[in-house]
């Protein structure tokens, strides 16, 4: 074997409602992503409990965004779609990977910090150790690359440092067995049994802002409903939320560097370029020398025509829960069997009895 096998994995937690932000930031990416390459789409419940533990709505929860995932075009049966709780495996490997992680590493998770907020002797070990979670929901099936958002960079950059320590500690004990390919770090050749994950963060809109706040990330605990645009949200609702968002008066620059120091105008350009599917230049270049009088309305236009399709399909799909499970059951199933043929390796690698 000479490189990894490229896969493409991902997560999306079942917590609140789906926005504007997971669907650019991910979502869409997913979509794209399955034209050339194998790809593993993860509703990451396990991951749902380490903010809240008790969740009234948990299965609604995973079962709406499995719809999301469908309704917008991820195919289950080419690809695999699954709720993580039904893989234990997961969490296995991230039992290892703990042991593998620096409390030092950890220590510097910003989305730790952010979530944990002034009480941290109060939040949950499980918050704490969730990046290690999220390595090994990865690396289970030795994924090569990770579509997200802008604000997951930081975990990905931990699962590298995980894999490679793990690559490097058990160096001795994974060469014998042929499973790794052969890198280099330095000068030193290393025969590395996981990968080293790329993060896929480009496009327009890598981290959408607030409707409201230019400078803050659009986020489902935001308390205001106008700082962002659920998936779930109907026509009328987007067209009020993107008349109401917060704008300058300036008309829009002809060129992308017209756009700094301009959050919100760099905001609604982003969004419109990942709906299009243009890039920024492109918007401007339509738009530029426009007032957001003229700018909103396409937004609104553009914004309706792909979210009303999405929203209608898991509508749909949500009244017919027993169709959802199966999808989830199948991908499961399938999921399962990959993680496995990984775990034996990862068993045999570290010497336990089997
Ligand atoms: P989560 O559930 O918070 O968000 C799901 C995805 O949406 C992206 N996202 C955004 N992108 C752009 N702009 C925004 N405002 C915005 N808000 C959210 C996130 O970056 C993410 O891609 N830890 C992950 C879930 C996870 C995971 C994984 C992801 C668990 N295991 C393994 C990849 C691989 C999370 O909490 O995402």
């Amino acid at each position: 074997m000479t490189e990894f096998k490229p896969l493409v994995f991902s997560g999306v937690q079942p917590t609140g409602n789906l926005h504007l932000g997971n669907y650019l930031g991910a979502i869409r990416k997913f979509v794209a992503l399955q034209e050339n390459n194998d790809c593993i789409y993860c509703v990451v419940d396990l991951h749902a409990l380490t903010a809240q533990l008790v969740h009234e709505d948990m299965a609604t929860q995973i079962r709406s965004i499995t719809a999301a995932f469908l309704a917008a075009g991820i195919d289950p049966k080419k690809h695999i779609v699954f709720n993580q709780s039904q893989v234990p495996q997961h969490a296995e490997l991230a039992w290892i990977f703990n042991c593998v992680a620096r409390i030092g590493w950890m220590n510097r998770m910003t989305q730790f910090k952010d979530k944990a907020g002034k009480d941290r002797e109060q939040a949950s070990l499980g918050l704490y150790a969730y990046p290690s979670l999220m390595a090994a929901d990865i690396l289970v099936y030795r994924a090569t690359h990770v579509p997200v958002g802008e604000d997951q960079k930081q975990h990905l950059e931990l699962a590298r440092d995980i894999a490679m320590k793990f690559n490097m500690d058990f160096n001795e004990k994974i060469r014998p067995t042929g499973l790794g390919i052969d890198i280099k770090v330095g000068e030193e050749p290393v025969h590395a049994y996981f990968p080293m994950v790329e993060p896929l963060i480009d496009g327009p809109a890598p981290r959408v802002m607030s409707l409201k706040d230019g400078t803050k990330k659009m986020s489902k605990s935001d308390p205001s409903d106008l700082s962002r645009i659920n998936l779930m949200d109907d026509q009328d609702a987007i067209s009020k939320k993107i008349r109401k968002a917060k704008t300058d008066p300036d008309a829009l620059p002809g060129e992308v560097d017209g756009l700094k120091g301009r959050p919100e105008a760099d905001n609604l350009v982003g969004i419109f370029a990942a709906l299009a599917d243009k890039s920024k230049a492109d918007v401007l270049s339509e738009f530029g020398g426009q007032q957001f009088s003229v700018f909103k309305p396409a937004l609104i236009d553009l914004a309706v025509e792909v979210l009303a399709p999405i929203n209608a399909e898991m509508r749909r799909l949500m009244e017919d829960p027993g169709h959802i499970d199966a999808v989830l059951r199948d991908g499961g199933e399938r999921a399962r069997t990959r993680a496995e043929k990984t775990m034996n390796e990862v068993r045999d690698i570290i010497g336990f009895v089997r």
